[in-house]
């Protein structure tokens, strides 16, 4: 596969191509190259970074059948409570803008060869699981798609998944609907045999989820997750000291500032993009000290571990963390 003409250090140049409302608060985005050229190649369960501003950069999962290579498609949610992100998106990211992106990256990649998969998706956490569709659909897969929402209004993308090639293979299961469509785990999870199963959506829907296939006995192995979003309670923050191991350099991290935002001040460079732990950009190495993990993006071993922290949202349990930095 070519790489784009326009792509350059792992950036790209595009151009928005089209756009369309696909339910409340809810947009898709079509973003090709700006130079017209093909754009790299990208595996089911792939994200960009884009940058919405100069300094406001925000993960989108490719939602496009991955056998493309003229575009990347992307379905964004003006989130509620936005930092500024979505929102901007929303307003600003109309037919004719250019954005820069990154090259396509994957943290939730498709186990292919799986005896049976089943895709669960809650609200815009479906926009990876079209992409898998596809590609499960291409290599004559077993598999089955999940999706729940909350009202048929904010459902998107139904008539993409009625006219797609997986339609029969796709279960919408509503809120408000009848209580024999709901979403069951009994039900919709068995057999386990040597299925996989990935579950992308909002927090709350991932633990419901989590919860209701470790009862059935999944095996942690064959449970694959993306967050969407995520829940950070700041009740109860306190202050505490950084040490920058790599210059000796101490910080006081007071109770209603973050690592990240505090190094940034102090003209320390942090990678940082989701800003609520769920995308990894800032994961630092942690020398000494015991951090209070508050991320999505790692593993319980690797919280166990406290090898490394995120940035972002994590912060120490005692007074004092050193970080290779
Ligand atoms: S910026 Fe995404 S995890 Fe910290």
């Amino acid at each position: 596969m070519a790489a784009s003409s326009n792509s350059v250090g792992g950036e790209i140049d595009v151009v928005v191509t089209r756009r369309d409302v696909e339910a409340d608060g809810i947009i898709s985005l079509e973003l090709r190259d700006a130079g017209g050229g093909p754009l790299p190649a990208f595996t089911a369960g792939s994200h960009i970074d884009v940058m919405v501003t100069a300094d406001l950069t925000r993960q989108y999962s490719l939602m496009n059948d991955p056998a493309e290579t003229d575009r990347y498609v992307i379905g964004v949610l003006r989130e509620p409570n936005s930092r500024g992100g979505s929102a901007a998106v929303h307003d600003h990211f109309l037919v004719g803008r250019h954005a820069t992106i990154s090259t396509p990256r994957n943290h939730f990649p498709l186990t292919e060869g799986a005896g049976r998969t089943i895709l669960l998706a809650g609200g815009i956490g479906v926009t990876p699981m079209l992409a898998m569709a596809h590609r499960l659909t291409a290599l004559g897969a077993d598999f089955a798609l999940h999706y729940c929402a909350r009202t048929k209004t904010r459902a998107a993308f139904l008539d993409l998944i009625d006219a797609s090639a997986f339609a029969a293979r796709a279960h919408i299961h509503f809120d408000d609907g009848a209580p024999e469509q709901y979403f069951s785990a009994e039900r919709d999870l068995s057999p386990i045999d040597d299925a996989h199963l990935y579950v992308c959506g909002p927090g709350g829907f991932m633990d419901f989820v989590i919860g209701g296939a470790k009862a059935l006995g999944w095996p942690h192995d064959n449970i694959h997750l993306e967050y969407f979003s995520n829940t950070i309670v700041e009740d109860g923050n306190r202050a505490f000291t950084v040490r920058l191991a790599r210059s000796g350099r101490e910080l006081t991290i007071p109770a209603d500032k973050s690592i990240a935002n505090v190094l940034k001040e102090n003209g320390v460079a942090v990678p940082v993009a989701c800003e609520e732990g769920i995308c990894g950009a800032c994961l630092t190495g942690v020398i000494s000290g015991l951090p209070h993990h508050r991320d999505v993006f790692m593993t319980d071993e690797e919280h166990e571990a406290n090898k490394e922290m995120t940035l972002c949202c994590s912060r120490a349990k005692g007074d004092l963390l050193v970080l290779d930095i």
